[in-house]
């Protein structure tokens, strides 16, 4: 999700236009009218066809750029007609996709108080902090940025958890893409629950995988003491996150820290271990143990700031390797500390590029609301597409599967999109696809869709051809998690079984991961489901027990449930896909160029 940044103290850059399309929720419109084309609207569709490209930059015609453009207008056209005979479907897909973007608003509603208004309050009246996304507005510059997975840590086993206690995203800072993880105290004094821990180790992932300057706000009590046994002890708990900071440090990705709080016990070591801190006067405090320890250990009565505050550290201990008198002036600092990193900010790349030829609001009638409301996923990529132009591979072949290239914004990408069950041709075709992506450095945008469950063999032939079909799939599997190239997988409909693993799930790790609302994460889809499986073939037909079981795999299965637990790294509204797209690409864009710089090198030698 793309929030906006109101202000910044330093470097204010003027937003970019098309970085305004993705405020934070936009309302959803209901620019329905058009769902199903009568002749009228052919004819404005042919007409837009005719008169080329919407929103082209100008350009001139002899440059490279005006030439690659050319090219790309070369891609046959995509026909996104919805026809009449998909009205129904269309309709139906619309309503369900207006409740679930409704119940995702309130959602996001409830993560944005933090931990409530007394809390709040608590916070900044008494003590004297700024909220954190206050503290973002000041740290960011003045355009959109990322947040990841807010709805992380909402009906957690132990609770709610309000965005897991901490704000992931990626904006930038002076114009570097930047990776921020940011405690909020409101929730339970800052401290880290075992989500919280998944949704920092999340964050410094991406800024390893993509070599992201990561940027630390600390004001955390430590670990959240009730829950210590599901966050201290494992190889992924707490000590993983002070684990990966070294491990980044050694990649030579910057990471700078601010002391806006508390940072007690394991809090310490995050400002400690990266490579710059700063520490804002009298809120600022860093230690292992805080004054009520060293009372109950030496009967001696100590002040928070004299035991570990901004005075403390930046002139004694050398913690801190910088005083900031408040907090403005911390993230300015901040601000002034990555302009010292030697990056070139990201060039604010123009590449020309059309418009898709049917308005994205549209999509929201093509999310499918379960599997049988599926429409054909090319309707889905003529709204996404630059100019709804594409170059199909294989385009009779395998059909349930749809590949092929297209721009996003004037960037060539690879499309892997499901078009119905993932069929032995299919999964050859995007094996095929995948490999050829992977050699010519492009990145993969997988939509996926994958079908709840496959038809069961009901003679030896057909036996014979889900076993050929297991070993494409396999041959499919392995070509995703060995193409080296940036892949972002976003779920339109459903993520379920295996062939979500070919189509690039999570544990196939994407550079990113979004969902639509309206997405199924299960291994089963409840709604399919007859009876409940057991051992050997005494499957159990109980009423209750499949009643049971169905509303159990239901609660389970939808997006806001997943992204609770982080299973991926936010919802997408589908009127938003395509922005989302372009600014996870351009974020990974540095990254692939170094990779595709080895791979050429590697050709070279
Ligand atoms: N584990 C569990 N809960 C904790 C906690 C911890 N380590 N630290 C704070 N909390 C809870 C408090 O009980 C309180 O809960 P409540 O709102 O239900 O009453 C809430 O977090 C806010 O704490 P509070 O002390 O009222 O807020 P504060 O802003 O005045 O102070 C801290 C925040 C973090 C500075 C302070 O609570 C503190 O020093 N906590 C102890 C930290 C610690 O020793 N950690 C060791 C971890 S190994």
């Amino acid at each position: 999700m793309w929030n906006k940044v109101a202000l910044c103290s330093v470097c204010k850059h003027s937003p970019h236009p098309a970085s305004l399309l993705l405020l934070r929720l936009p309302p959803v419109t209901h620019a329905f009218k058009r769902t199903c084309l009568g002749p009228s609207s052919d004819r404005q569709w042919a007409q837009r066809a005719q008169n080329g490209p919407r929103g082209a930059l100008p350009g001139c015609l002899g440059s490279s750029k005006a030439k690659r453009r050319r090219c790309a207008q070369m891609y046959p056209l995509l026909d996104g007609r919805v026809l009449p005979v998909h009205r129904h479907v269309f309709e139906e897909n619309v309503r369900n996709s207006e409740a679930v973007i409704k119940r995702y608003s309130e959602l996001l509603q409830v993560v944005s108080k933090g931990g409530g208004e007394d809390a709040v309050l608590r916070h900044t009246q008494r003590n004297k902090k700024l909220f954190v996304r206050e503290r973002l507005k000041l740290l960011l510059d003045e355009e959109s940025f990322l947040e990841l997975s807010p709805l992380a840590g909402l009906s957690m086993p132990y609770g709610d958890v309000p965005a897991a206690g901490c704000l992931t995203g990626i904006g930038k800072i002076c114009g570097i893409w930047c990776v921020f993880v940011a405690n909020d105290a409101t929730v339970k004094g800052g401290t880290i629950y075992p989500i919280g821990v998944k949704k920092q180790l999340r964050a410094q992932e991406i800024a390893l995988q993509n070599r992201l300057v990561a940027v630390y706000l600390v004001d955390s009590g430590g670990a959240f003491l009730p829950l210590q046994s599901e966050l201290f002890p494992d190889k992924l708990h707490g000590g993983r996150i002070f684990y990966n900071e070294a491990i980044i440090s050694a990649m030579k990705i910057p990471q700078v820290a601010v002391v806006c709080g508390s940072c007690v016990a394991g809090g310490a070591y995050v400002p400690t271990m990266a490579e710059e801190a700063v520490i804002v006067d009298k809120i600022g405090t860093l230690f292992l143990a805080g004054p009520p320890l060293v009372r109950a250990a030496t009967g001696e009565y100590v002040s928070p700031e004299e035991l570990g505050g901004a005075t403390l550290h930046s002139s004694v201990s050398g913690c801190s390797d910088h005083f900031a008198s408040s907090e403005k002036e911390a993230y300015e600092c901040v601000r002034n500390i990555i302009s010292t990193l030697n990056y070139e900010p990201v060039p604010e790349e123009l590449v020309e590029h059309d418009h898709p030829l049917y308005s994205p609001d549209e999509l929201l009638g093509l999310a499918p609301r379960d599997y049988s409301c599926t429409l054909p996923v090319k309707l889905v990529l003529s709204r996404l597409l630059d100019g709804s132009r594409f170059q199909e591979f294989k385009a009779d072949y395998g059909t349930t599967l749809v590949t092929g290239f297209g721009h996003v914004e004037g960037h060539l990408v690879g499309v892997v999109a499901n078009n119905g069950e993932l069929s032995h041709d299919a999964a050859l075709k995007g094996s095929h696809f995948v490999q050829l992506c992977s050699h010519r450095g492009i990145p993969i945008l997988f939509f996926q869709n994958t079908a709840p469950h496959a038809a069961e063999p009901t003679s030896i032939s057909q036996a014979e051809a889900q076993a050929n079909r297991l070993k494409a799939q396999a041959s499919m599997m392995a070509a995703v998690a060995c193409a080296a190239v940036p892949k972002i997988t976003i779920v339109i409909g459903g993520c379920f079984g295996s062939e979500s693993y070919a189509m690039c799930g999570r544990s196939f790790s994407p550079n990113f991961l979004f969902l639509w609302p309206n997405a199924r994460v299960a291994l089963v889809d409840s709604r399919h489901l007859s009876m409940v499986p057991q051992a050997g073939d005494n499957d159990c037909t109980d009423e209750s027990e499949l009643k049971h079981l169905k509303q159990k795999l239901e609660a389970e299965s939808s997006a806001f449930y997943s992204s609770a637990r982080l299973w991926d790294d936010g919802v997408v509204l589908p009127q938003n896909t395509r922005k989302n797209m372009q600014n996870s690409n351009s974020t990974l864009s540095k990254e692939m160029r170094k990779r595709r710089h080895t791979w050429l090198k590697t050709r070279q030698e």
